[in-house]
């Protein structure tokens, strides 16, 4: 059996997110989404937060599971019993940064690789930071993140102008 993590911060997840889980999630059995449990990181949505909406979104796919992780990303991966890594590459820019992590996580854990697929071209230009831009400045997120997303943006930006 082929279990794979997919990790990141999905604060919030995106439709580019969601693009890689669904294709990954044909690729291999079992796909853990390893959700980031890092405040120094400075996240808009707790990880309780991002976690369910994850679950919400991705609650059609039967062999995706999403799990909350802080620490290192290759002993999350030993815990989850996990042989793949899996990020998506959207630019070339994302390049260099990923290069790096996986390099590092090989060394750290040689059992654990990384692959990496390219992220559709409708969701190339797509970020959890530019979803967070437009709707801090009151603009439409729909075409970027599902409605439960959208309407958790809404609240948050509400909270954070009343403060
Ligand atoms: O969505 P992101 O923020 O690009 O995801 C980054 C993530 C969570 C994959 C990365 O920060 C990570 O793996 N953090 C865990 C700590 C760790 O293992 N660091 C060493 C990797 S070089």
């Amino acid at each position: 059996m082929l279990r794979a993590i997919y990790p990141g911060s999905f604060d919030p997840v995106t439709y580019g997110h969601l693009d890689i889980m669904e294709r990954s999630s044909k690729i291999v059995d079992e796909l853990v989404v390893g959700v980031l449990n890092n405040n120094a990181k400075m996240p808009l949505f707790s990880v309780e937060e991002r976690v369910k909406m994850l679950k919400e979104v991705t609650a059609e796919f039967d062999n995706i599971l999403i799990v909350p992780f802080n620490g290192l990303l290759v002993d999350f991966a030993k815990k989850m019993e996990a042989e793949l890594i899996i990020r998506g590459l959207r630019a070339i820019t994302d390049f260099e940064y990923e290069l790096q992590m996986s390099q590092t996580n090989h060394k750290l854990c040689p059992g654990v690789e990384t692959m990496f697929l390219t992220t559709s071209i409708e969701y190339s230009y797509l970020s959890s930071t530019t979803v967070k831009e437009i709707a801090a400045f009151g603009g439409d997120t729909s075409q970027f993140v599902p409605e439960v997303v959208r309407k958790g943006l809404k609240e948050k930006m509400k909270v954070k102008r009343s403060v």
